[in-house]
């Protein structure tokens, strides 16, 4: 088999079998292939596409080319989910507990934020303490006690999608389709859980920006995970409008926090107990309905909030900041942006709001950037209120007060402020399974 025949094989639309896919992917991964034939291949498929079964092989490959976890010794359902990232989306401290704390399992591999989306691992690590690189022994340990654990993805889950991702981002090749329903199963093929409930976004602040985009990847990946047996359902949800009111790292877990005791933004609220309840249905703890119901309750009793403690505690976190949430690190600076006009917030644009966070020093511009935990904004008008001039549209937090006008600025613009409401968008656009 030769590289230049498959590439030259795919260049004319043609379906490639799983060996040669195999073969393509083994011999980037252990050198043999050079980048510059990955890079011919990459772009071809970005033009031809590829087909559903192609798609799933590409993904086992890749899946297969480093450790795979293997979570078959713990008893019971391991459940995971993906999102495929957003502003202020810290959904998983929400709902990872809730399902934990209903004896589902959940072993989660999680990333850091780039750009306008934020991390899981970044927002956990503002917990003083709090440890997300972990030996495969701590993690599993800490699945089995506490029943969750989130961490960070080690060097040898999934090398391939690794070196192909970079690959991509230099050759405009991210956005295919294809490649990114595979990048994104392998990585969660490899983490061994039974079901997985995919968040697929869509909206400005959103890598798929329309509904049809977004529901085109759910459909790939939902189809993608059934293949390689695993139970699988995908909502669409919305990210026209940042989740919640709080972005940043430290803002973000304070804000889990009041959700997981029951007084959290309602918006965040609503789409955390959906998405709970869909996990729970995929590790059949009932009928949906019933799922809504048993997150509901694992948040009023307080369960939800205690494996949250027991898990920051398991991770090396302070878990008094479950009862204290005062003891997170708190920015020395802050600005009210106001109105400068009456009407309703008619738009916001969530990329915007998300860049603003970043020059404020919440995220990342490139990879090796260091992230303060204390930076970020609490959104007091959202799409759809009704504001005064001069009233407060949002709270910007930094500990470096040079980033405050800039911040200011960018938030500014991404408020869109007209004389009607706009008409209100669910929060929920489809659910595919
Ligand atoms: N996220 C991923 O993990 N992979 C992609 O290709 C795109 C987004």
């Amino acid at each position: 088999m030769r590289a230049s025949d498959l590439i030259e094989k795919k260049k004319q639309g043609g379906e490639l079998t799983e060996q040669e896919i195999d073969f393509l992917i083994r011999g980037y991964v252990k050198g043999e292939i050079p980048d510059y034939q990955m890079s011919a291949w990459a772009m071809a498929v970005y033009f031809r596409g590829m087909t559903e079964r192609e798609t799933g092989w590409l993904t086992m490959a890749m899946a297969r080319s480093g450790e795979m976890l293997d979570l078959s010794f713990i008893k019971g359902c391991k459940a995971d989910k993906h999102s495929t990232g957003g502003v202020g989306d810290k959904t998983t401290l929400v709902i990872g507990p809730i399902v934990a704390s209903l004896g589902v399992k959940v072993a989660k591999m999680s990333g850091r934020g780039l750009g306008h989306t934020g991390g899981t691992l970044d927002k956990l690590e503002s917990i003083p303490g709090f440890r997300t690189a972990l030996t495969d022994e701590e993690f599993y340990r800490i699945v089995q006690e506490v029943g969750i654990c989130i961490a960070g993805q080690t060097k040898a889950l999934v090398p391939a999608d690794q070196m192909l991702y970079a690959l991509r981002d230099v050759t405009a090749t991210v956005d295919s389709l294809p490649l990114i329903a595979s990048s994104i199963m392998s990585k969660k093929l490899a983490c061994g859980s039974d079901a997985i409930l995919l968040d697929v976004k869509t909206g400005s602040g959103a890598f798929m920006k329309t509904e049809g985009e977004a529901r085109e990847l759910a459909e790939r990946m939902v189809k993608i995970g059934k293949m390689a047996g695993k139970k699988m359902a995908a909502l669409i949800t919305d990210m026209d409008v940042p989740l919640g009111r709080a972005i940043g790292n430290a803002l973000e877990v304070r804000e889990a926090i009041d959700t997981l005791k029951g007084e959290g933004p309602e918006d965040f609220t609503q789409i955390c107990l959906e998405l709970a309840a869909n996990m729970l249905f995929l590790a059949e703890k009932g009928s949906l309905d019933q799922c809504r119901k048993l997150a509901e309750e694992a948040v009023a009793s307080g369960r939800a909030l205690d494996i949250f403690a027991r898990m920051v505690e398991a991770q090396g976190g302070d878990a008094r900041v479950a009862e204290d949430p005062a003891l997170l690190p708190q920015a020395s600076e802050s600005m009210e942006v106001k109105a400068g006009e009456d009407g309703f917030v008619t738009a916001m644009d969530a990329q915007g709001c998300g860049t603003a966070a970043m020059v404020l020093g919440a995220g990342r511009e490139k990879k090796e950037d260091p992230v303060q935990m204390d930076a970020g904004i609490l959104l007091k008008k959202k799409t759809g209120d009704q504001v005064k001039q001069g009233d407060t549209l949002a709270v910007l937090y930094t500990s470096q007060k040079e980033r405050l006008k800039e911040g200011a600025r960018l938030l500014l613009a991404s408020y869109r402020i007209g004389p009607a409401p706009a008409p209100d968008r669910p929060h929920i656009f489809a659910r595919i399974g």
